[in-house]
């Protein structure tokens, strides 16, 4: 199987994988390859937060051009998958000069599938885009195309507890990502100060508590699946009331904040829509006035990256959130995503760690600054 991610999460993602008990994992582009049964499948696409779908590439195959496409994918027994009753939908991505566009693709990949099932007997699969009995994927890089079935659907980021967003909410996926990145631990404090619309903290809140990232999802490709990979309702009802049953109480403190009244109520709602409200706190407050809450803990920001803002303006920001941090969360690691390097220099704190990863298209720098009572403040310097 492949568990497709964003770039710089694959090794947390392995790692989750290795938790759910896959086996040969193995590391690729934004992506994990890995094997397991049908329950590992079920439990990469309900349990892994990392994860943006899960597929099962079924053959690998040459093509050169459409013509080529088209044979190949005759060649595959679909009625091994699908009947011809059922619906069907195909993504493609095409990275090859012979095939520009992902659309034609998807429309040869069909093309062939259907005639398949009308030579046999006349009846063919009808395609629905939004929910179909099959959804398959494929990917061709140069000449090497490879066909897979997706198991997911829409991609797993949708958690299906989100109502509304602000304006740059985080995917929840690298939310989740940047949590389990950080090495927090579940029961210090865990602390967003630019909170927006409370991605970090419902990820958190879930993951402290045992929540299955998949807890609120209602749709799973797999569960239209007939033939080989048949959907398996009893082992799926194992695994949802086993992980329904290693729900926990909240331990941690999660505070979260945010300067700006509209973000809050956006968080409070996101919040009670994961049945979380009642264990995260939340308040309307400018970092610079927050007070950490008691102890050691962890904080993760993402502050704006200032596309919308004037120069001075963020590098001002940017250098009182050091302030801020240095004076006010001794005790705590602090975790800084941005795609503004300039600004993040201005941050004034020497970072222990560097990674990079990607918000969408942006590539940003994720920073830890350990907050020891002593923390040095370095020169304003550009990132790296
Ligand atoms: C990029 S958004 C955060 C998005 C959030 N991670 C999410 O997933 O929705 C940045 C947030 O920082 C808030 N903000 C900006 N300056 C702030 C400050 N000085 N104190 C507190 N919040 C601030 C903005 O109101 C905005 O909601």
């Amino acid at each position: 199987m492949l568990a497709k991610t964003l770039a710089g999460l694959e090794e947390i993602l392995m790692e989750e994988l290795q938790q759910i008990g896959a086996t040969n994992i193995v590391q690729a582009k934004r992506a994990v390859a890995f094997d397991g049964d049908l329950e590992i499948l079920y439990k990469s696409n309900y349990l892994c937060r990392t994860a943006l779908r899960v597929l099962i590439p079924i053959k690998t195959v040459r093509v050169r051009d459409q013509a080529e496409l088209y044979n190949q994918i005759s060649k595959i027994d679909w009625s091994e998958y699908m009947q011809a009753t059922d619906t069907l939908a195909i993504d493609s991505v095409a990275n090859a000069s012979a095939f520009s566009n992902s659309m034609f693709v998807s429309m040869k990949v069909k093309d062939a599938i259907v005639d398949q099932f009308r030579n046999k007997g006349g009846v063919r699969p009808s395609v629905d885009i939004e929910n179909p009995s099959l959804r398959v994927n494929i990917h061709i890089f140069r000449d090497e195309c490879t066909i897979s079935l997706d198991s997911s659907g829409s991609s797993l980021h949708k958690r299906g507890y989100r109502l509304e967003s602000n304006k740059a909410p985080l995917n929840e996926v690298l939310a989740a990502g940047l949590i389990l990145l950080s090495g927090w631990d579940k029961k210090s404090n865990f602390v967003d100060p630019m909170c927006g619309s409370g991605t970090l903290l419902a990820e958190a809140c879930m993951y402290a508590k045992n929540i299955p990232p998949a807890f609120f999802r209602r749709e799973f490709s797999f569960y239209h699946w007939q033939g080989q990979y048949a959907f398996d309702r009893d082992l799926w009802d194992k695994i949802v009331t086993e992980a329904e049953n290693n729900i926990i109480p909240l331990e941690a403190v999660i505070v979260g904040s945010d300067n700006a009244k509209s973000s809050v109520f956006i968080t409070k709602d996101n919040l009670k829509s994961a049945g979380i409200r009642e264990e995260v706190v939340v308040k309307t407050c400018a970092f610079q006035d927050s007070e950490a809450p008691e102890g050691k803990g962890v904080v993760i920001m993402n502050p704006p990256y200032g596309e919308r803002m004037d120069k001075d303006n963020v590098v001002e920001l940017y250098k009182s959130i050091g302030d801020t941090l240095k004076t006010k969360y001794q005790g705590y690691d602090a975790w800084i995503i941005s795609s503004n390097r300039e600004a993040v220099g201005s941050v004034g704190l020497k970072a222990s760690k560097r990674l990079v990863i990607f918000n969408g298209p942006l590539e940003c720098r994720y920073l830890k600054y350990e907050m020891y009572s002593g923390s040095k403040r370095v020169r304003p310097e550009v990132e790296e």
